[in-house]
């Protein structure tokens, strides 16, 4: 690894998947890790062994498939933690244990330690580590806001317990540049050993400075920034993997760094992310926004024309944004759907492309021109075939004289059923509809709707997050009828919780990890 050389450690698997409502299928997290893999990403932080069963068997099996990155799981400062996650990251060519505990005054107080104590258990579980990986990361979480002497006396006894990455997260986003960069510029000069490691900046965005603290970091001496795809994450999310990436990429002339990043395969990953998570790209998010390569008002239109350098710092294709291409519509066959499919960033197998296909092709019957944010939308609403609950068929009755009705058909683990159900409007209706059909507890928390393109026979983008249990899940579908959109999103929400129901290990869920429980 060269001077300048900036590893990238992706969490979205970990870290972004923690965000209530953005849980991932099994099969997700393995699709969304051959995609970091792929694009260079250095490190996957692939999940938290302990959390559950579901976890675990994730992390397992991205370890076995993983082609050239490192594959790092977490664990709290406990060997029950550690013993599991090395279970799981062993089978990686390259395994990463990832062991933290909380150092500030705040986060001492939760297991009751003191900071003789959390000192000793440090260094017993970093050593624990060690013995059983050559590649241990420590993170001191709430590092921004623990004392720095004590700081720089834990940070120490990790490197010399045998830590090789030290991490400096600023977890409830507090930190601002000026003060993250003095930070690691004091441990690298404070701490003894502190030139025979990687320090690792890892920055939550409740300030909205994640990437500047972050790229900040690296100025004082970071060799590691942890990321997620979109931002992804709790609260204000994780700093975003495409913006730094993208900021170092293009201002390398003020910034003289070096990724290993294959900077075309960011959009693709980023609309492949919002789709499993449920969690939608606002328009004018930075690199990934519908609106980050729009050019809407003359001035800025004409001067595109003229020279696209007059108002753009980087050109779309770098981030795999193919240009402008015509619409396909319902004359259009297999192959030129497959050449579109490839060019937004989907190399569909066959099996994939005829199922693709037949959604493709009942969208062209019912709008004239599918445009790429169709396409788009069709990859994100796919449902698994496996699903405990599909809708068959359903009719709504609307308009000006209520109350609007709903008749529905589901197939629920195998066999139909039938209701027909009145509500407050078409949606209402509908979902009271599949509440009579499905027998559960789970309260709607979110039901967000925009349009994919322009137009009255636009398809509608339909989100849906539940809540059963203290457990959220989301479902996402598309379709030119919004009540359709709307139960099928609202189904692959009711599906996942279903998946999820007795999957977490007692006592630990990623959703609300417990981190009292460090013995
Ligand atoms: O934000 C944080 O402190 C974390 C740690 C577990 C590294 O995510
Ligand atoms: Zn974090």
């Amino acid at each position: 690894m060269t001077k300048n050389q900036v590893l990238i450690f992706d969490t979205t698997l970990r870290d972004g998947e923690q965000s209530p409502g953005a849980t991932m299928t099994h099969e997700e997290k393995l699709e969304i890790a051959g995609l970091l893999d792929e694009m260079g990403v250095d490190i996957i932080e692939a999940g938290f062994p302990i959390a559950s069963e579901g976890d675990f068997a994730a992390v397992s099996e991205i370890a076995r498939q993983a082609q050239s990155a490192q594959i790092c799981g977490l664990a709290r400062a406990n060997y029950k933690d550690i013993d599991r996650c090395w279970e799981a990251v062993k089978h990686a060519r390259n395994p990463r244990i990832h062991t933290f505990i909380g150092t500030s005054e705040l986060h001492r107080a939760i297991p009751n330690l003191t900071m003789d104590e959390m000192a000793e258990r440090i260094h017993d579980t970093v050593t624990h580590a060690r013995n059983l990986c050559e590649n241990v990361q420590w993170s001191p979480m709430d590092a921004t806001r623990t004392e720095e002497d004590y700081l720089c006396r834990v940070v120490e006894i990790a490197i010399k317990a045998g830590a090789t990455t030290i991490n400096i997260p600023d977890t409830v986003g507090y930190t601002a540049p000026a003060e993250s960069a003095t930070l690691i510029r004091m441990l690298i000069n404070k701490v003894p050993g502190a030139d025979e490691i990687i320090f690792a900046t890892h920055c939550h965005n409740d300030l909205g400075m994640a990437t500047a603290n972050s790229l900040a970091a690296v100025e004082g001496g970071a060799r590691q920034i942890e990321c997620t795809i979109n931002g992804l994450g709790e609260r204000a999310g994780n700093t975003a993997l495409e913006e730094v990436v993208m900021a170092l990429k293009v201002r390398h002339d003020i910034m003289p760094y070096a990724t290993g990043i294959d900077t075309t395969k960011i959009m693709n990953i980023s609309r492949r992310v919002a789709a499993v998570s449920g969690f939608n790209v606002q328009f004018n998010k930075a690199i990934v926004g519908k609106n980050a390569f729009a050019h809407e008002s003359g001035i800025h239109q004409d001067g595109m024309l003229k020279n696209a350098e007059t108002f753009e710092i980087m050109r779309p294709a770098d981030v795999g944004l193919a240009g402008t291409s015509l619409p396909l519509g319902k004359h259009s066959g297999r192959a030129a759907l497959r050449a579109k499919m490839s060019e937004l960033g989907f190399d569909l197998s066959d099996n994939q492309l005829k199922d693709v296909f037949v959604r493709f092709k009942d969208l062209a019957d019912r709008k004239k021109e599918v445009f790429d944010d169709d396409l788009i939308a069709l990859m994100g609403a796919s449902e698994p075939a496996d699903e405990a609950i599909k809708l068959k068929s359903m009719r709504v009755v609307c308009g000006t004289e209520g109350p609007q009705e709903a008749s529905m058909t589901l197939e629920v683990n195998g066999t139909e059923h039938t209701t027909t159900e009145t509500g407050d409007g078409p949606v209402d209706a509908a979902f009271n509809a599949v509440k009579a059909l499905v027998n559960h507890e789970a309260r709607l928390q979110l039901y967000q709707v925009s349009a994919v393109t322009e137009g009255t026979d636009a398809q509608a983008t339909v989100s849906v997050r539940l809540e059963e249990d203290g457990k959220i899940s989301t479902g996402q579908s598309a379709d030119t009828d919004t009540v359709v959109a709307s139960v099928r999103a609202y189904i692959g929400a009711l599906n996942r919780l279903i998946a999820r129901r007795d999957t977490a290990e007692p006592g630990y869920d990623t959703k609300g990890v417990s981190y009292k429980d460090v013995s």
